[in-house]
């Protein structure tokens, strides 16, 4: 018989402040997906991710900052113990320390999904950048692969309309 998982929230966090990592998956099935994530030092793109999404805050606040249809940026604040509901398509843009964690809830991504990584031009507010994933395992930590080819190209830092140059920071 199938075994259900149970998980304590505080290990987890604790093993990935122990290891500097950022993702700790829960499970992967096909409906449901369960991560706790450490906040990073640096976040500036906006993911869009084919999936709802629900974030609570185990430990810290989260500003996510997000996007609305008209393309605004807006800043939702979730304290330390709350929880926010993200409907799939929304870009979004979870910012919190790295001493402060996450449970997110997704659902694994189906055949032909993708997920995208926006940048926008911190200057004129154009689109930098897309880097477009196909996420088969969120162990292997996309937003980290994301950040690496950003920020390994100047050409996809540089906005097309303005010149301003986004620098690289470490993530
Ligand atoms: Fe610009």
């Amino acid at each position: 018989m199938f075994t259900m998982p149970i998980v304590n929230l505080l290990d987890r966090a604790q093993r990935l402040a122990e290891t500097g990592k950022h993702v700790n998956v829960l499970w992967q099935y096909p409906d449901s997906l369960m991560f706790i994530a450490r906040g990073r030092e640096y976040r500036s793109e906006f993911h869009v991710n084919p999936s709802d999404e629900t974030m609570y805050m185990i430990k810290g606040e989260m500003r996510l900052h997000y996007r609305t249809s008209e393309g605004k940026e807006e800043i939702a604040t979730i304290p330390e113990g709350s929880v926010i509901y993200t409907p799939a398509g929304t870009p979004h843009s979870p910012r919190f320390p790295t001493d402060a964690f996450a449970l997110i809830s997704e659902r694994t991504r189906r055949e032909g999904e993708v997920d995208r990584f926006h940048w926008y031009c911190p200057k004129c507010d154009a689109l930098l950048h897309e880097e477009v994933f196909i996420v088969r395992d969120y162990a292997e930590d996309p937003v980290s692969r994301a950040y690496q080819r950003f920020f390994g190209n100047e050409d996809f830092r540089t906005c097309k309309k303005c010149g301003e140059v986004m620098p690289a920071v470490a993530s």
